[in-house]
């Protein structure tokens, strides 16, 4: 062969070798606080060669790499090599920015490479999330970062998401894909309901009735009809061993989960393993239809109390977080007006009834302060539904204000901390469809709440002073599972509507525009689609079909 032909066969190797390329777009969700596109700067070219390095002694920054090379793999088609730093020519993540907000994070791509500096691991964390989603579409491709520097931070120490695993019961690969959604939309709190009415979901090692016994109903309503059941056995519960696993999961992730048992009311899944702790004495049935439940925890009881103090011992050694959720919604006090021991208690006591509250709702708040104080003593704040400020305030407690955000005002104005969870803006349960019967609507509360309602929640009332406004911690969407029996379902009650409540959790209000997020709102369910995400495509398209499943 001579070496004319010899140039030619090489020539056509390197084309047949030769990637496509597609091209970043910075268009992410939440939008970060500022995107400098430097124009006239040569881009970054990542190519399968291109290792991921990490700086940072603490194995929480080579586990950020690790993530990072596994949310490029199906985008890009190539898996990065994970390298400590430093390395030429790679992502370099470290953690050194120094900046107000332990959470920020500064993105620079040029050509030598990019380089993603936090003030800490989970700022470091959030960069990743923004290069990962600024990859407008998953092909077998180098990608060109075009040259720019991004300054983030978040507007709120907690965005949170809940999930209600009592109604339903999701296994535990389930939760950790549900923690992952979270993770790409920079969430920081996962609030886990892990008890009801429907099914105690926690192992208890000094109560095992509560998973024996309170986490298996006898069979369930069907639909929307409470006079119907399917008398199908329905349970399962998390061990000790399980949550701990979910915990480190989420924690690698940086996100912190945030348990939640809920009392005194929701507790018929607890009274049907242990009748003696309800105002009867049962016998009571783990419940097999939704609604509230008169049956709730005698508040009258001592021994009641102690179980109360048991159980956030057991949880506070498997759940570091700071804070820990004890409910205290829809707690009827029908039961505690009939109760002896109720009534004494009310007595001993010396609780009255005034203009603000009943003494019943004075007890509820003795409970609820028992509680809280109890986790106070080890060094835990108790969040708490904003029923719990009926019967008077528990000290240091955080408000969540789910019946309007009218509550959030009253606690910050009170001095005390909330979160913005209001049903209207907040619950992914309701219809993501307007209109026309669908499955969702057969499986759904009926309440219309669209991308765009979600998007325009503002957190902070605009009545509240600087001082005030400082208790805002937040907002959070819950997801109540009723109606939600798999987690593909779960998945399109939450997305796209995530996005939304994610840059109401992140992004200032002053650089929030509800046109532009529709527009960004196509470039991350790009990355829905690269995950293998549900999510309910007519929010983007009126034309696609509003069925979930
Ligand atoms: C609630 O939705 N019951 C807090
Ligand atoms: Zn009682």
């Amino acid at each position: 062969m001579n070496k004319f032909v010899l140039i030619l066969a090489g020539a056509a190797l390197a084309s047949c070798t030769s990637r496509p390329q597609q091209t970043a777009v910075y268009d992410v969700i939440p939008l970060p606080q500022s995107v400098s596109v430097d124009l006239g700067g040569e881009g970054f070219v990542l190519k399968p060669s291109a290792k991921i390095a990490y700086f940072g002694a603490d194995t929480s920054m080579r586990r950020n790499a690790e993530l990072l090379a596994s949310y490029l793999e199906p985008l890009t088609g190539m898996r990065l090599e994970v390298v400590e730093a430093p390395a030429k020519g790679a992502i370099t993540i470290t953690d050194t920015l120094r900046s107000e907000s332990p959470e920020a994070y500064r993105l620079v791509a040029s050509a030598d490479g990019i380089v993603i500096d936090g003030a800490s691991a989970a700022g470091a964390f959030y960069g990743m999330q923004t290069l990962r989603k600024s990859i407008p579409a998953a092909m077998e491709a180098d990608v060109l970062f075009p040259a720019v520097s991004i300054a983030d931070a978040p507007r709120f120490p907690y965005r949170g998401v809940h999930f209600d695993c009592s109604r339903h019961f999701f296994p535990v690969d389930s939760v950790k894909e549900y923690i992952d959604i979270l993770a790409l939309h920079n969430v920081n709190h996962f609030h886990w309901h892990l008890t009801d009415d429907q099914g105690w979901r926690i192992e208890i090692k000094k109560y095992p009735l509560l998973t024996e016994k309170g986490s298996w109903r006898k069979g369930t309503v069907i639909g929307t009809d409470f006079s119907s059941n399917d008398s199908i056995p329905y349970g399962g519960y998390y061990t000790q061993d399980d949550a701990r696993e979910i915990v480190r999961y989420a924690a690698e992730r940086h996100i912190t989960v945030v348990p939640e048992v809920d009392m005194p009311g929701h507790m018929q899944g607890a009274l049907n393993a242990y009748p003696s702790m309800g105002c009867e004495g049962g016998p009571y049935e783990v419940w097999m239809r939704w609604g509230v439940s008169d049956q709730v925890l005698c508040a009258g009881n001592d021994s009641v109390y102690a179980f109360v103090d048991d159980v956030i011992d057991e949880l506070c050694e498997i759940f570091p977080s700071e804070y820990f959720h004890i409910g205290g919604d829809e707690c009827p006090k029908k039961k505690w007006k009939e109760c002896e021991a109720c009534q004494a208690k009310i007595r001993s006591l010396g609780l009255k009834s005034d203009s603000h509250s009943t003494a019943e709702q004075k007890l509820q708040t003795h409970f609820m302060t028992h509680a809280a104080e109890h986790l106070a003593s080890k060094g835990r704040r108790a969040i708490g539904w904003d029923e719990i400020m009926e019967g008077g305030m528990t000290p240091g407690t955080v408000i969540m204000s789910w019946r309007g955000p009218k509550h959030a005002v009253t606690a910050a104005r009170a001095g005390h901390d909330a979160i913005l969870t209001p049903t209207a803006y907040c619950y992914f349960d309701y219809l993501q469809a307007p209109d026309s019967i669908t499955d969702e609507q057969l499986l759904s509360y009926r309440t219309y709440l669209p991308v765009e309602k979600v998007y325009s929640l503002e957190p902070v009332d605009s009545t509240l002073t600087a001082e005030e406004a400082r208790h805002i911690l937040g907002a959070q969407c819950n997801l109540w599972c009723e109606y939600i029996p798999t987690l593909s379902y779960a998945e399109y009650k939450l997305l796209p509507r995530l996005a939304a409540m994610s840059e109401v959790q992140w992004t200032r209000p002053e650089k929030k525009d509800i046109d532009d997020f529709m527009r960004r709102l196509r470039q991350i369910v790009k990355t829905y689609d690269a995950e293998g995400y549900n999510y309910a495509r007519f929010a983007l398209d009126p034309a696609a079909t509003a069925d979930g499943k």
